[in-house]
C-alpha cells in the first residue's frame, strides 16, 4: 500500500498557518485538519473559515473529533471549505450509518475513528461503508502527546481483516513510531509535532520516510 505522510496543522503556527502549509505542500501527500468541539474534547480548534481560507494542492483531510458532526453542522461546514476526506469518530453521538451515507451522497471520502480505550469490534457495522479507518494512537484533544503503542494490536488485527483499506495512525508518530505503526499495517501518518516543532520541515518529514521499513 501506498504510504502517506498528513501533517496536522493542529501543530502549526495559527497566524501564519498559509505559509505554514506552503512550506510542507511540496514533500507530503495530505493535509491533516484537526476539528475539535470542546465536548467530545475539552479543546476547540479552527473555525471553518480559517480551513476555507488555505490554499493548497493537498487534499485537506478533516479529522472531526467532535460530539455531533451531522446535527452540529460540521459536516456541512468542512465539505464547504474543502474537505476531500471527513473523518468521524465511532463515539460520537449522531447516527454513525446516516454519517456515511451523507458523506458518500456528497462524495467526499469517508472514515470513521476510534480513541485507544474503544475496541475494534466497535467499527464492525461500518467496515463496508468506510474509504479509510483511523486508529487513534493517542487519546485525542492535544498535539505532542506519547504513543500508546497497545493500539498497534488494533491495526494489526485491521489489516488482517481489510487488506486494501488506507488505515491511519494518528498520534505521537515520530521518526522512533512511524515504524512500529508501520509493521503492524498502518499506512497513512499524521504528525503534527514531529514535523511543525522542527526547524527545517522538509528534513523532518525526510526522516519520517526513512525510518519506514
Ligand atoms: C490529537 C489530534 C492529532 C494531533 C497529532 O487529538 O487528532 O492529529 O494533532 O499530533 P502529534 O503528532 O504531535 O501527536
Ligand atoms: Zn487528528
Amino acid at each position: 500500500m501506498q504510504s502517506k505522510i498528513a501533517p496536522s496543522i493542529l501543530s502549526a503556527k495559527r497566524e501564519i498557518l498559509q505559509k505554514e502549509v506552503s512550506e510542507i505542500e511540496p514533500y507530503v501527500e495530505l493535509l491533516h485538519v484537526d476539528i475539535m468541539d470542546g465536548k467530545f474534547v475539552p479543546p476547540t480548534t479552527f473555525r471553518p473559515e480559517e480551513i476555507k481560507a488555505v490554499k493548497t494542492k493537498l487534499p485537506k483531510d478533516v479529522h472531526l473529533m467532535v460530539e455531533h458532526p451531522l446535527k452540529d453542522g460540521f459536516i456541512d461546514a468542512y465539505i464547504d471549505a474543502g474537505a476531500a476526506s471527513i473523518t468521524i469518530h465511532a463515539e460520537a453521538k449522531d447516527d454513525i450509518k446516516t454519517c456515511l451515507a451523507y458523506l458518500k451522497k456528497k462524495g467526499i471520502k469517508r472514515a470513521i475513528s476510534i480513541n485507544p480505550p474503544t475496541p475494534l469490534s466497535k467499527l464492525s457495522p461500518y467496515l463496508d461503508e468506510v474509504d479509510m479507518v483511523l486508529i487513534m494512537s493517542v487519546n485525542p484533544g492535544w498535539a505532542g502527546q506519547s504513543f500508546i503503542s497497545e493500539v498497534l494490536e488494533k491495526v494489526s488485527a485491521l489489516r488482517k481483516l481489510k487488506p486494501n483499506l488506507d488505515i491511519e495512525i494518528d498520534g505521537g508518530i515520530s521518526k522512533d513510531t512511524i515504524k512500529q505503526a508501520a509493521e503492524a499495517g498502518a499506512n497513512v501518518f499524521v504528525a503534527g509535532n514531529a514535523i511543525f516543532n522542527k526547524p527545517d520541515r522538509k528534513k523532518a518529514i525526510e526522516d519520517l520516510r526513512n525510518a519506514l521499513p
